[in-house]
């Protein structure tokens, strides 16, 4: 069977930053000690595809603060195909569009989107859920650069992205992503309330929104909250909480400030203790998205492994 592999684009996606984080896991993860794994800002969980699909995971607790991202995830867990005849539509429509007519079309579906929101009992699927999930994808894969922004009236206004063409779905791959999640609890929360199914042979995986990494960076909140210097602080409190009363295994990621200003001592005073790495990305580094630069983000851990001479003990 094909590998499942993120289903939508999602602004931080970390697929091409694998190859390279495959170097910090814990050793117990790929010993095959740790079998549980807890991913708290899923997105387009990326990680979770990878390791799930190369370790020996066999409970993993993912959750986001996007309504509709875990709406998504689940209907994708728990009704693939019926959810596969709604994408089958949409991607008709789009193809048999014209180029100039398209804009239309994605404006028609964003208006629907945004004007038949509903309260969801995340306890359980409704069928309102399947035509929704399709628009979230529709949405994702042909708005500007696969955005997700909401308006202070939590409406999303993410404008169309001109694309020749749009792949909106793979269906090998939704079938794929389907049988992977059997085996996780998908939850709308806050990373915090992930808590209890950190045991101490779990691997938590953080990736918070980005710390801007200049006043003029691109800025997306995904959720309609916002998340600043102080919940980043926040975040860091919880990551030693996590550490000292549970021990388990975690890694943080987030964009290096150093990489603007060399002065700039925020993660390393934030993480006081704990190993940090750096890895090169390619990213935006402006505001309108198209100048890609190489710049350096951060790996923070709570565990020693190989190789360590890497490590910036602070
Ligand atoms: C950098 S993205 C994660 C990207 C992901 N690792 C990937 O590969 O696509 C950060 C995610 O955190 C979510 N988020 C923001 N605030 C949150 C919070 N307080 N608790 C949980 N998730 C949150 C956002 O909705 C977003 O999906």
């Amino acid at each position: 069977m094909k590998k499942a592999k993120p289903f939508i684009k999602w602004v931080g996606g970390k697929n091409q930053l694998l190859e390279q984080f495959e170097n910090y896991y814990p050793n117990e993860l790929r010993k095959g000690t740790i079998k549980n794994y807890v991913e708290p800002f899923l997105g387009g969980g990326a990680l979770f595809f990878a390791l799930s699909q190369h370790y020996k995971i066999e409970n993993a607790y993912l959750s986001d603060l996007n309504k509709d991202l875990i709406l998504t995830y689940q209907t994708i867990q728990q009704r693939p195909n019926d959810l596969l005849d709604f994408l089958e539509q949409y991607q008709k429509d789009y193809d048999q569009t014209e180029q100039e007519k398209r804009n239309d079309l994605f404006l028609a579906v964003r208006q629907h989107f945004n004007l038949h929101r509903f309260e969801i009992n995340y306890k359980k699927i409704s069928d309102n859920w399947i035509s929704r999930a399709a628009q979230f994808i529709f949405l994702n894969k042909t708005c500007f650069n696969g955005l997700f922004r909401l308006n202070s009236k939590g409406e999303f206004n993410v404008p169309y992205g001109k694309y020749k063409t749009a792949m909106i779905f793979d269906e090998t791959n939704i079938l794929a992503v389907s049988k992977i999640l059997q085996n996780a609890e998908i939850q709308y929360a806050n990373y915090s309330n992930c808590w209890d199914n950190v045991t101490e042979n779990t691997f938590v995986y953080f990736d918070p929104p980005y710390r801007p990494i200049s006043q003029t960076a691109s800025f997306t909140t995904y959720t309609g909250t916002e998340f600043k210097d102080k919940e980043q602080l926040q975040l860091a409190q919880f990551f030693q909480k996590l550490d000292k009363e549970k021990g388990a295994k975690l890694m943080l990621s987030n964009s290096d400030p150093k990489n603007e200003n060399p002065e700039d001592d925020f993660f390393e005073k934030a993480f006081f203790g704990y190993n940090i790495f750096k890895v090169s990305a390619s990213r935006a580094i402006n505001c309108d998205g198209e100048k890609r630069g190489k710049i350096n983000e951060l790996l923070i851990t709570n565990y020693q492994y190989e190789p360590q001479t890497l490590a910036i003990n602070f």
